[in-house]
């Protein structure tokens, strides 16, 4: 165990306090230490990406599988320099339509980077982040970041600094509290090496805008079917889950109260994860998180890796939880629940 350092860097910190924190944690960062940022999408634990010693500590607070490579966050294009031996022509399109923003490109890496980033592969996932606390930490720094989701392996991502303490506590260097993450789940991954751009995790930048600007996208196949190996190594585990069993339930709310009824009359503590149009028709469940609202799917994907937490906390036997469309961040919605509910849908 370790003391991690607490900063607050939200909007109402006064202006010298903020740049204090920020450059302390630049300067941990140059040491090798792991700092937990706020990014628009999730809290990344960041650690410099061009050492594999600061690189190491990232996988072991996480207790994270040593094949599953690290997306690196740059603050500038300049930067690319850095991380990428090479800028496929469809990377950079994606780069001038969407960054700063929700999407990670897959390129050729550079020989620069710590190799436990890459996990020795070939290729290395790269952004540009849009937080201003994020892209002034990595500026501070001076070098790329490296920095995964910052929740213990298999756990739903952290859209909150507690969220981050709750997992990472006495185990990282420092928080930078940012408040709460607007997207709520993480970057679209695109792989641009290929003929074609090939998504490999559905994120922040909808399918829908990336088809727009490339005039299609390849899907990896693995998205869809439960027996393909994923392109994307981390897209292979068992993700996002909260403890219990999470089912999927598919239909009206009728269906879904009916499931609740059935599951308490044999004795189960039932937890329901249901949006604001519904939630009050499970005033009955042992444990009701709300997640955001059916007429705006945006503040569903905000809401729900709370909800999965909130449920992990909950003293239940099993979860259920409504169904989205796949359009726009539904898709990324639907992909995460998914797998915390192992691809059960009843
Ligand atoms: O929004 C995000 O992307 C957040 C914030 C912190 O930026 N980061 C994040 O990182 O979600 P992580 O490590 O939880 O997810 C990275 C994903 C994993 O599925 C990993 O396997 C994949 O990107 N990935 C990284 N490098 C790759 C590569 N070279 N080829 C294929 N997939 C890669
Ligand atoms: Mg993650």
């Amino acid at each position: 165990m370790r003391q991690t350092k607490y900063w607050n860097v939200q909007n109402t910190i006064n202006e010298e306090i903020r740049k204090h924190a920020l450059e302390e944690a630049a300067e941990w960062i140059r040491k090798g230490e792991t700092i937990a940022f706020p990014t628009e999408t999730v809290y990344g634990l960041g650690a410099n990406a061009l050492s594999d010693t600061a690189i190491s500590r990232i996988f072991v607070a996480k207790g994270r599988p040593s094949d599953n490579p690290l997306i690196v966050h740059i603050a500038n294009q300049e930067q690319l320099q850095d991380v990428a031996k090479s800028i496929p022509p469809l990377a950079q399109k994606i780069i001038d339509a969407f960054w700063p923003g929700p999407i990670t490109v897959i390129v050729p890496a550079s020989s620069q980077l710590a190799t436990k980033v890459t996990a020795g592969l070939d290729t290395v996932g790269v952004r540009m982040p849009s937080h201003s606390v994020a892209l002034e930490l990595i500026r501070l720094a001076g070098v790329p970041i490296a920095a995964p989701s910052a929740n213990r392996s298999g756990k739903p991502s952290p859209t909150q600094a507690d969220h981050v303490a709750h997992d990472l506590d006495g185990k990282i260097a420092g928080i930078l509290d940012g408040g709460v993450t607007g997207v709520g789940v993480e970057s679209t991954v695109v792989d641009t090496t290929g003929e074609h751009a090939v998504l490999l995790r559905p994120g922040g930048i909808s399918k829908e805008q990336l088809v727009e600007l490339l005039g299609g996208v390849d899907e990896d196949p693995a998205l869809t079917k439960a027996n393909e190996t994923p392109k994307s190594p981390g897209m292979k585990y068992r993700h996002y889950a909260p403890s219990a069993p999470v089912y999927l339930v598919k239909g009206d709310k009728e269906r879904l109260i009916d499931k609740v009824k059935a599951a308490q009359k044999e004795g189960k503590h039932v937890g329901v994860i249901a949006t604001e149009e519904h939630a009050s028709f499970f005033s009955g469940a042992d444990a009701l998180a709300v997640i955001g609202s059916r007429s705006q799917l945006s503040t569903i994907a905000h809401g729900l890796y709370t909800a999965l937490r909130t449920m992990d906390e909950a003293n239940v036997d099993l979860i259920y939880c409504e169904t989205f469309t796949r359009e726009g961040i539904g898709l990324a919605i639907m992909n995460r629940l998914m797998k915390a509910a192992n691809g059960q849908v009843i």
